[in-house]
């Protein structure tokens, strides 16, 4: 049997204008396992999460080259579509953005955009979607209210359902909790443990000990380069390069 990656990076350079973000990165990260990414700050950590799902194409004066598949499909193709790629591989970001909409309104967005009607098949995703997210106990009885009368780790968790509202195979996680209080903060990383059962998540993240409890995984990033790549604990206890364990002892970044 063939065992595809979730998501494949082959080569991959990364060009603002003239400034190098991103210098040939290999990375290969498996189906339904929790990779961190970590690395000082412009390191380029969320410029490689963004090319994940072609969420710098828009950025002017951008270029990439090299070749990044998800699930053995090379998403930036001629024939690929940026819109069913982000389908595919959603993401979240640091700071909670919900829609200034009803909670329910936040879940049926995508959904809706991609020709789903009818207010069952809708109730139903937007019930299936916040019970995924750890969510539904706590807004059952006021799917109607604005999203933004939530509270900062609530609304990271409707964005998180409403990401989910479209089945994605990944989850990419741009510092999902540095907004979030400790409470907050532990939830939503049992959530990530949790979803690992059905599927692949990347989170990119300052705080160690975090990526330390959720990973499998980690990636350590420095200065454009992906300078070592292993499960977790490994690379913790037992870093292979120097630069990494620097970083992971705390004697620069
Ligand atoms: N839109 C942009 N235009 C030009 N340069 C950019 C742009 N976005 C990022 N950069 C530069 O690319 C490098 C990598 O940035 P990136 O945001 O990927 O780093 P990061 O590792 O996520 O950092 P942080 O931990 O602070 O979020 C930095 O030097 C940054 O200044
Ligand atoms: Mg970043």
């Amino acid at each position: 049997m063939v065992n595809t990656s979730a998501i494949s990076a082959h080569e991959v350079d990364f060009f603002y204008g003239d400034f190098q973000a991103l210098k040939k990165i290999n990375l290969d990260l498996e189906e339904r396992r929790i990779s961190a990414f970590i690395g000082p700050s412009g390191c380029g950590k969320s410029t490689f999460l963004r090319l994940l799902n072609r969420m710098n194409d828009a950025v002017a004066g951008a270029r990439m080259s090299g070749r990044v598949l998800v699930k053995g499909r090379s998403i930036y193709d001629r024939n690929a579509d940026p819109v069913e790629v982000r389908r595919k591989v959603g993401m979240v970001f640091q700071k909670p953005n919900p829609f200034p909409k009803s909670i329910y309104e936040n879940i049926c967005y995508g959904p809706r955009l991609v020709g789903i009607k009818k207010s069952a098949d809708l109730d139903s995703i937007v019930e299936k979607a916040l019970r995924s997210a750890a969510l539904w106990e706590e807004v059952k009885d006021a799917l109607n209210k604005s999203a933004l009368a939530l509270s900062g780790g609530q609304q990271q968790r409707l964005c998180i359902a409403r990401s989910l509202a479209l089945s994605p195979d990944v989850l990419l996680m741009d510092e999902p909790t540095s907004a979030l209080d400790p409470i907050a903060t532990a939830k939503i990383e049992e959530w990530i443990k949790e979803a690992a059962r059905e599927l692949t998540v990347v989170i990119v993240t300052h705080n160690m000990q975090q990526a330390a409890r959720v990973s499998d995984a980690t990636a350590f990033f420095y200065l454009g380069e992906l300078v070592e790549f292993g499960p977790t604990k490994e690379l913790f206890t037992n870093p292979v390069n120097k630069r990494t364990e620097n970083y992971i002892t705390g004697r620069f970044g």
